[in-house]
């Protein structure tokens, strides 16, 4: 940072036009910092002081409401004009064009691949589904009714201690190997999370099937010999893992950065990602909204439900983002799979709660006030019901959906040279200095 006069920042037409002056009224001292891609470095506030021996200035801004943490490639998002894209794609010519394998090797690789590439990329992922069978005896000492994303994230985590060289992360071919792995072998757990929970034989992975395909004959296949899943369905369960594969700087991807910053192995990072997910103001809204849908029950119940949302009793459950201040794109595509589905399944009975929902919120003054519309979360758990799914396994398949981001999130922070560990500040509001008395005497 150059501390100069403000007369001697504007002389420089060209430089000061990228840069802020700061003047602080303590001091009467002024400041120019850099502007760089819209933003300031926040560490150059550090000189800003009044005394030498006094801390700098710092930002606060619990949620990282307007902090950007690291520079990314991989995913855009205009939130006010709803765009989304991977890679530079957008997302709706994704979803309809390309499958999720793909998406997987275009976030991780930054490029769509040749034929070739793609070949072989299938062929990793395809031959890494099986997991080691001490895996198969931890899940099964879960507790019968133990929630399948705990599952997911304790067997994601405990697949470190499989995989000890996965700590190698300076190494591009180890941390290739560990992406693999661990795209691959997510369905495998997600599916015997389920299965544990349902009281049914494990069954393991059939490599003669796609990934999607052999991710629902893990999670549905009975005394059949080859299960067959309807291509319909398949195809839109595809789709769906292809909407939710990245999506930025959200809290879960920020866990994995943020874990993943102390360099730990990525499968410790993706299992504080999955806790991350888990959460009801993240990817558990999946299941949350399904739980209303419900507890509404019909349509008639809509306005009551509506009024206590306005009076702070709750939230709607699948409106309201972050970064979308305009329909999420994501749900404008899961709208759509839906009548897909329904087409094979019949009309889950919620839908129409669920648009009614939606009709009456996108006309009222508070969520049109706050720009509140339907999320990602929104419609995808109608999907998962008709897909057979309990509302515990929504989340479960969130995660699967967003391992490749998390894992091109995390290569990316491995090989980003201006990444350090995560160590925010903190305002102290304690006491200090405080004698401590012995309990002896405390309580005497
Ligand atoms: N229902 C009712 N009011 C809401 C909702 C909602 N779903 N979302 C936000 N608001 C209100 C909130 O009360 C606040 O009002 P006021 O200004 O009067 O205090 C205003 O809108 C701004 O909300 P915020 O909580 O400051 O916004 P945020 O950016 O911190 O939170 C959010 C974003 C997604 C956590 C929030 O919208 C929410 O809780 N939504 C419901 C849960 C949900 O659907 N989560 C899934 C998100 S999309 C999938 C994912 O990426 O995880």
């Amino acid at each position: 940072m150059t501390n100069v006069p403000a007369t001697e920042a504007s002389a420089t037409a060209d430089a000061s036009s990228q840069s802020l002056t700061v003047r602080d009224n303590r001091t009467g001292a002024e400041y120019e910092l850099q502007i760089t891609d819209g933003t300031i470095r926040a560490g150059e506030l550090g000189q800003i002081r009044v005394d030498a021996d006094e801390p700098g200035l710092a930002v606060y801004d619990p949620g990282f409401t307007n902090t950007a943490s690291c520079r990314s490639a991989i995913t855009y998002i205009d939130g006010d004009k709803g765009i989304l894209e991977y890679r530079g794609y957008p997302i709706e010519q994704l979803a309809e064009k390309s499958n999720f394998l793909e998406v997987a090797y275009l976030l991780i690789n930054g490029e769509l691949p040749t034929k070739e590439q793609y070949e072989e990329w299938v062929h990793e992922i395809t031959y890494h589904t099986f997991v080691h069978e001490n895996v198969k005896e931890f899940v099964q000492g879960f507790r019968y009714d133990a929630h399948p994303m705990g599952m997911l994230m304790a067997s994601v985590g405990a697949l470190s201690t499989f995989y000890p060289e996965a700590t190698n992360i300076a190494d591009e071919q180890n941390r290739h190997l560990q992406i693999v792995r661990m795209i691959a072998k997510m369905p495998t757990l997600g599916a015997w999370a389920f299965r544990h929970a349902q009281g049914k034989p494990f069954v393991y992975p059939d490599n003669d099937l796609n990934y999607t395909e052999n991710f629902l004959s893990m999670l549905f296949k009975m005394s059949e010999s080859k299960f067959a899943a309807d291509p319909r369905l398949a195809k839109a369960l595809d789709v769906l893992l292809i909407l939710h594969a990245d999506h930025e700087q959200n809290c879960s991807t920020n866990a994995v950065r943020s874990v993943g910053s102390s360099q730990v192995d990525p499968y410790s990072a993706v299992s504080a990602g999955i806790g991350a997910l888990y959460g009801p103001l993240h990817g558990g809204a999946n299941e949350a909204v399904l739980r209303m849908l419900k507890r509404i029950g019909t349509k008639e119940n809509i306005p009551a439900f509506i009024e206590g949302v306005k009076n702070g009793e709750e939230r709607l459950m699948g409106f309201g983002h972050r970064v979308y201040k305009n329909y999420d794109p994501r749900a404008k595509l899961i709208k759509k799979a839906c009548d897909d589905v329904f087409e094979v399944t019949g009309v889950n009975p919620l839908l129409e709660i669920a648009q009614e929902l939606e009709k009456i919120a996108l006309s009222d003054e508070y969520f049109v006030k706050r720009r509140l519309y339907p999320n990602v979360d929104f419609y995808s758990g109608l999907i998962y019901e008709a897909l057979q799914f309990p509302p515990e396994m929504f989340t479960v398949l969130f995660a699967i959906g967003r391992a490749p981001g998390w894992l091109a999130q995390w290569n990316e922070l491995v090989t980003d040279k201006e990444q350090k560990i995560a160590r925010p500040k903190q305002i102290y509001t304690g006491d200090r200095g405080l004698d401590f008395v012995p309990a002896s005497e405390r309580w005497a």
